[in-house]
């Protein structure tokens, strides 16, 4: 079975030995990455309990949490689209969730449920990771800035006071409320030089703002498909560089590809994925992930 459903969680256990502890719900939840990367994790720890997933539909979020209680589960990962209906279901929301306005991370605490959000922290980690860096040394520009991936980094940005903030999208609408919301969390973005510039990703002077920066982060969905273009010009890129792109399937996107041929450093979101939910795992478990064999279970699934 792919996936449990509100309707058929009672049957959680049913005909297994180890009993389902964790879980990820989504909708859709069927491909969710989710249990190739927590069940190694769980297996090197010899915890003897399953991480499973659960559909849940859009509005009974809380319902959903209740219900995977009573069933024996312990902590929750929440996808997409239930990152805000999650937020709004807690006792208690960690500050750089509620931020973020999303909560990918769920800990039952006796009658109590806790938010949080591994996204911003766990980027943090993959940069320390694929590029020896820390975000907040970086000037960093976030192309698509209006999505929830964009949204969560944009604001892990601020949190860790990076000296520059470019916000680039498609639709300028959404980068005008997020300007006043970041600006409001950190002062050290107004002021001289303007170190938080939004711009639509058609503007020509993007180019020159992104000239500025350091790291080129792609939160839009351009690239997920295999003929997809890049989401801005091969040309804007230089060997200076710092290109990341949330995208890990395809590997290489292109403008990962172009990013390399122009002699910048690239890495994919792969990290992301694998330091988000060793964040999780760390709150669920108050002890540190097992990095490699979750490292490995990605890997086998990415590949094979
Ligand atoms: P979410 O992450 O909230 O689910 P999404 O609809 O998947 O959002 O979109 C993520 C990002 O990809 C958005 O920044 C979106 O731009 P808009 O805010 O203008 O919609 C961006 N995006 C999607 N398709 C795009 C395209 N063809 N060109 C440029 N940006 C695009």
């Amino acid at each position: 079975m792919t996936h449990f459903t509100l309707d058929t969680l009672s049957q959680l256990n049913d005909g297994y030995d180890q009993p389902a502890r964790y879980a990820v719900i989504g909708n859709p939840v069927a491909h969710s990455l989710s249990p190739q990367l927590h069940q190694p994790a769980l297996d090197a720890l010899d915890l003897g309990v399953r991480y499973v997933r659960v559909e849940v539909p859009v509005g009974r979020v809380r319902e959903a949490f209740e219900k995977m209680r009573a069933a024996g589960i312990e902590g929750i990962n929440v996808t997409v689209p239930h990152k805000l209906e999650a937020l709004e279901a807690c006792d208690e929301v960690h500050p750089g969730a509620k931020k973020m306005g999303a909560v990918n991370t769920i800990v039952f605490d006796g009658d109590r449920l806790l938010g949080f959000n591994t996204d911003g922290p766990g980027f943090v980690r993959a940069i320390r990771e694929d590029f020896q860096m820390d975000l907040g040394d970086l000037r960093v520009a976030i192309i698509g800035a209006g999505g929830g991936a964009g949204r969560a980094i944009a604001t892990q940005c601020t949190l860790e006071e990076t000296p520059q903030l470019i916000l680039a999208n498609r639709s300028l609408g959404k980068l005008e409320t997020m300007k006043s919301e970041l600006s409001l969390q950190s002062d050290k973005l107004e002021g001289p030089g303007d170190r938080l510039q939004i711009y639509a990703l058609d503007d020509p002077a993007l180019q020159e703002a992104l000239a500025q920066s350091e790291l080129i982060i792609n939160t839009t969905s351009v690239g997920l498909k295999q003929h997809d273009p890049a989401p801005i010009p091969s040309g804007w890129i230089e060997p200076h560089h710092l290109v990341y792109d949330t995208i890990y399937n395809p590997a290489r996107t292109r403008l990962l590809r172009n990013a390399e041929s122009q002699g910048a450093r690239i890495s994919n979101g792969l990290s992301l994925l694998l330091h988000q939910g060793a964040l999780s795992l760390e709150y669920w478990l108050g002890r540190e992930a097992p990095i490699e064999a979750m490292r490995k279970g990605l890997r086998e699934t990415i590949q094979g």
